[in-house]
């Protein structure tokens, strides 16, 4: 019989591309989303869907009965400046909901494997040179980051104490078709849909910040290893943690004249002043992922924005914002 799987967020940019993995491996694959930023159009065919908040009593219900194998927790209020202007509402679904779902896996008397979508970027501070390992000093700047970093200490209790099989991915900044370019993060799918729209570029600060950018399908792929793979020992905060990135670091500026050179387009790249808070340099050191998960890239960075281009680009241009 297929295994099972039930993604959270599966309607989302990452999540639709974990659902894509685990369909084309074989799995019996259901999604729960509340299409609040997801879409029912990024959900393949063949994937059952069910409509719900994560937070909901419908939703334990779901995990609780549900037998599934393993649970991929994408869910999550995505937007770092909403949880810096209401910290309750993110609160509200990201640790509460996540917490919904593992007092279901609790109850259920089903050995569900549990994979937390954490942040590589909002989780580490400013304050040790890039790459940055898993036993690196945790010190979340914005509310986001605290919730991702309270839900992993939850997945520890719950390993250690109640005996659950979790696993944290701590991503960097992800990119690929799908992403929703009117967010704050997605500076990739903001870029593609400007130079498709042949408006200019905008950078904040001197472009010279960098980033770690992984391709969705291979975050995609880090989720699969997760799921399929003998894992350490459950203990500490980071014992069942894995950061998924490049261990690359790439500027503003990199990003951008590389888009310019893939899409042709002659749109001007302007400079806008730098945005406070924003952090100066981040890379994942992905070396445990690769040791432990037999995990690693394979999409070059190259390769992954001729592909994320050419996606919007087959989209149709939307009016001016
Ligand atoms: N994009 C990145 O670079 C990045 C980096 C680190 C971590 N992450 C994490 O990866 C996950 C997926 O992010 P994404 O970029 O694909 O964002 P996304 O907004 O495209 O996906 C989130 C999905 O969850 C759904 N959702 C939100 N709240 C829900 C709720 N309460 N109940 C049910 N469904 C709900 C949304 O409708 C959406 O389909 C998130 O947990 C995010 O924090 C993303």
């Amino acid at each position: 019989m297929a295994q099972r799987l039930l993604v959270t967020g599966g309607a989302g940019f990452i999540g639709s591309h974990v659902a894509d993995r685990f369909l084309a491996e074989g799995w019996d694959v259901t999604v729960l989303d509340d299409l609040s930023s997801g879409r029912e159009e990024n959900i393949a065919p063949g994937v059952t869907f069910v409509r719900g908040d994560i937070g909901s009593p419908e939703a334990h219900a779901l995990v609780r009965d549900g037998r599934f194998d393993v649970l991929c927790h994408l869910a999550a209020q995505i937007d770092v400046r909403r949880s810096v202007a209401d910290p309750a509402y993110d609160a509200t679904k990201n640790i509460l909901g996540s917490l919904n779902l593992l007092e279901a896996v609790r109850t259920s008397g089903h050995a569900t494997r549990v994979i937390f979508s954490s942040t590589g970027g909002a989780l580490y501070g400013d304050f040790d040179p890039p790459p940055s390992g898993e036993t690196n000093s945790k010190d979340p700047e914005s509310p986001y980051g605290i919730a991702k970093l309270a839900v992993e200490y939850y997945l520890a209790y719950y390993g250690r104490v109640h005996k659950l099989d979790t696993v944290a991915l701590r991503y960097g900044n992800v990119y690929g078709p799908r992403q929703d370019p009117h967010g704050e993060a997605g500076v990739v799918a903001i870029f593609c849909t400007r130079l498709r729209d042949g408006r200019a570029l905008t950078v904040f600060g001197d472009g010279s910040q960098t980033r770690d950018y992984v391709y969705a399908g291979d975050v995609a792929g880090a989720n699969f290893a997760a799921a399929t793979t003998t894992l350490p020992e459950r203990g500490r905060l980071d014992a069942r943690a894995f950061n998924i990135g490049t261990g690359i670091e790439t500027t503003v500026n990199t990003l951008a004249t590389t888009l310019k050179q893939v899409s042709g387009s002659a749109s001007a790249i302007e400079y806008a002043p730098a945005r406070p808070g924003e952090l100066a340099r981040s890379a994942l050191d992905t070396t445990k992922a690769r040791a432990v998960l037999g995990w690693k890239p394979v999409v070059s960075l190259a390769e992954g924005l001729d592909n994320t281009y050419r996606y919007f680009a087959a989209r149709r241009p939307e009016a001016a914002r």
